[in-house]
């Protein structure tokens, strides 16, 4: 892409990570073991965190994006700050000629969110959300699936996202569960990518009717979500992730092809276990299941988990 700076191809990408608390922190390690990237300024509002990770990871700290961006280190930068910060700081780097990748959502709100993807194209810069979950090869291979025409007619779908998280994960920071310093709840934050999955996999819906809840967690934001969206057809098409889900005060139980999720809701971390039939039982199932697509699905549910363990 041609850009302000010049060509990007074929160069290291010197990159710099905007906000480097949970996720930040995660980007930090992740452009460590990428050979065309490399990670050469952190920036973090809080100083002990900003000053933590710049010697973690040898390189440069600010406490202001505009530092970072004035040091001139970066061709671009990754945002992992809370969600009313995204655009303001996109922004001001795009305005810069940096290449930015956003943490998901883009903004609580469409309108600035707008505003980000103009200032990108006045500014000839990349712009991406951080979507990783669609690379994953069990998502990539379901997506490939359905895009080769081989699934047939989608004519249902339905998406059922437990993304369930305790008490002690929204206690965990002040912007968490807030109107100001997240924009929402669950719909905001924990379900962008399942969503973005699904209006890849199954298309843009051309309605939405839906409601939200405050049910389970001391929050003021939403952390229940249902909708019912009809599709671009006149059908609704299939694409059930879970064939039975079962929500209770203490557990939730998932059944998924082959497979049984059981999610622990009142231990203190949040424990998730999962039961898979050995091999051997598998192979004596009266069908072939090798080639169902559900079961990449499923798996794919599965590794959202936290601390997965077969038992
Ligand atoms: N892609 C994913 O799978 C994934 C997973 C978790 C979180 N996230 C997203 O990452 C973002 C951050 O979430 P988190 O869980 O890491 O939060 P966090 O609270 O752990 O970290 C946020 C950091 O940003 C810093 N910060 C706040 N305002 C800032 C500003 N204006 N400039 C620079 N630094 C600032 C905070 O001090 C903190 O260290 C959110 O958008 C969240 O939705 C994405």
């Amino acid at each position: 892409m041609k850009t302000k700076r010049g060509h990007m191809r074929g160069k290291v990408v010197r990159l710099g990570v905007i906000g480097v608390g949970g996720m930040g922190c995660g980007h930090c390690t992740f452009i460590t073991q990428v050979k065309q990237a490399r990670l050469t300024a952190v920036c973090d509002t809080d100083p002990a965190t900003a000053e933590k990770l710049g010697k973690q990871f040898n390189v440069p700290y600010y406490f202001d994006h505009r530092q970072l961006i004035k040091a001139g280190l970066c061709d671009a930068v990754t945002i992992a700050t809370p969600h009313p910060s995204h655009a303001s700081i996109a922004i001001d780097c795009m305005n810069a000629g940096l290449h930015v990748i956003s943490e998901k959502p883009l903004s609580e709100r469409v309108s600035m969110a707008e505003k980000m993807v103009k200032a990108a194209k006045r500014n000839r810069v990349a712009f991406a959300v951080m979507f990783q979950r669609r690379f994953e090869p069990v998502i990539a291979k379901a997506l490939a699936i359905v895009k080769s025409g081989q699934i047939g007619k989608i004519y249902r779908t339905c998406m059922i996202s437990p993304e369930f998280r305790s008490q002690a994960y929204y206690d965990s920071g002040t912007w968490r569960a807030t109107w100001t310093g997240e924009g929402g709840g669950v719909m905001m934050n924990q379900s962008p990518h399942i969503i973005d999955i699904f209006v890849q996999l199954c298309g843009m819906p051309s309605e939405v009717y839906g409601r939200t809840e405050t049910r389970m967690h001391r929050i003021e934001v939403e952390d229940l979500a249902e909708a019912l969206a009809p599709g671009n057809t006149s059908f609704w098409p299939i694409f059930s992730l879970s064939p039975v889900n079962l929500f209770a005060s203490r557990m939730a139980l998932e059944l998924v092809p082959w497979a049984l999720a059981i999610f622990e809701r009142l231990s203190p971390d949040f424990t998730t276990y999962s039961f898979a039939p050995t091999r051997a039982a598998l192979d004596a199932a009266p069908f072939a299941f090798t080639d169902f697509p559900a079961l990449f699905a499923a798996t794919a549910v599965f590794g959202a988990g936290a601390a997965l363990r077969s038992t």
